[in-house]
């Protein structure tokens, strides 16, 4: 008898006893106990502290022409809620919950120099623990403004910096900190970006993150400097050609445009900035310039040579068989003379040429030299 009756009790009061989620959420976040506009402190003189951890999961890519940075990155934001707490016995040992970010007091992380007109940082759902922890996370892709400098292309490096930190707190409010910050092993696998190094910044009220990144010069190196420098070979070499062989203008031109063929398919790889002139586009410029030199002076001496073919033409048809034994005289010093103009102009256009050459090699060496990591 006395049996049954325990039993009934027990079984009458399990439902009671054993509450659910639903119980809880309720008790907690129901509107007339938790208002997610207030800072979940009961002592309102102290600072909610908002704990960041951030890590940047692969670079996207720099881009010059809107100097922009993008990333993918996870930064998980953690902090404590003084109202958000219970005894985990009493909910069927129920140790956390998830709720949506509205639902729930949640600090505003906003990063500063973000490529949107939203500054601030959409989380995504909150997991609330029964001490009061709240940890949720904001997953997706960052773009941030990042002035660049492209002085020393294609041997740059660049330093690409953003502020994070609460738009509308003050630091006695909500202190925010970035604990640790981390690149993963995928941040590697950016096919023109190295990334050198990641840091944070105490900047008090805000935090700075630093990213320095090196281009990966390989590409353009093969890509460029190598047909540039069999370029510069074939321009010295035209000096060699005799200027009484009628090719050598033709074979200048060929070089000419070739080149400027070859600079047609580089206009997609240069930074379109304007800002300051690319060590790279300074050594095909230079390389350029000996072409033309290189054209000039094949097309001066090609009209000495002809005036002075011209010259003996006519003094040979004005004086005539009278005159045989004398014109043979000055036929020669008159082709010497030709002879030592022309080849004076050729060995003058060879060290000019040669001169700028060595001058766009020694640009570009000395943009390896000084890029040499970033600069603050
Ligand atoms: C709030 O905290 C401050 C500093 O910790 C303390 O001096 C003050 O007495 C507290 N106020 C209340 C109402 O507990
Ligand atoms: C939780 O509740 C159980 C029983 O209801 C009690 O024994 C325990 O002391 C409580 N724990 C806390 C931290 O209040």
């Amino acid at each position: 008898m006395m049996g049954t009756f325990w039993f009934l009790l027990i079984i009458g009061i399990r439902p009671i006893l054993s509450l659910t989620e639903a119980d809880l959420k309720r008790s907690l976040l129901s509107s007339a106990v938790y208002d997610p506009s207030v800072r979940p402190r009961i002592n309102a003189s102290h600072a909610v502290h908002v704990q960041l951890d951030v890590q940047v999961v692969y670079i996207i890519g720099l881009t010059e022409r809107d100097s922009s940075f993008a990333q993918a990155c996870n930064i998980f934001v953690s902090w404590r809620d003084e109202y958000l707490t219970w005894n985990t016995s009493d909910y069927g040992d129920l140790d956390s919950f998830v709720v949506q970010p509205s639902v729930v007091w949640t600090p505003d992380v906003s990063v500063y120099g973000r490529m949107e007109i939203n500054q601030r940082i959409e989380l995504g759902q909150v997991r609330v623990n029964s001490d009061g922890m709240v940890n949720t996370k904001f997953l997706g892709i960052l773009a941030t403004h990042c002035a660049m400098d492209s002085e020393f292309f294609p041997f740059d490096y660049q330093l690409c910096t953003f502020i994070i930190g609460s738009e509308i707190y003050f630091t006695s409010e909500v202190a925010m900190e970035i604990k640790s910050l981390r690149q993963l092993e995928s941040c590697k696998n950016n096919p023109n970006w190295n990334l050198v190094h990641v840091r944070k910044n105490p900047k008090p009220p805000f935090w700075q993150v630093q990213y320095c990144f090196q281009r990966r010069s390989l590409y353009l190196a093969v890509l460029y400097m190598v047909p540039t420098f069999m370029h510069a070979v074939l321009i010295l070499i035209s000096y060699i050609v005799p200027s009484e062989a009628g090719e050598k203008i033709s074979f200048g031109v060929s070089l000419f445009l070739s080149f400027m063929v070859f600079l047609l398919q580089l206009n997609g790889d240069l930074p379109e900035m304007s800002t300051a002139v690319p060590a790279l586009e300074i050594f095909f410029m230079l390389h350029m310039t000996s072409g033309v030199v290189s054209l000039v002076v094949s097309a001066i001496s090609a009209y000495i040579t002809h005036n002075n073919s011209q010259q003996t033409v006519s003094v040979n048809k004005v004086k005539d068989v009278s005159t045989a034994a004398t014109n043979e005289k000055r036929r020669f010093p008159n082709v010497r003379q030709r002879f030592r103009d022309t080849s004076f102009l050729n060995r003058a256009g060879f060290v000019v040429s040669l001169s700028l050459i060595l001058a766009a090699n020694f640009i570009m060496f000395n943009a390896k030299l000084k890029s040499s990591g970033c600069t603050q």
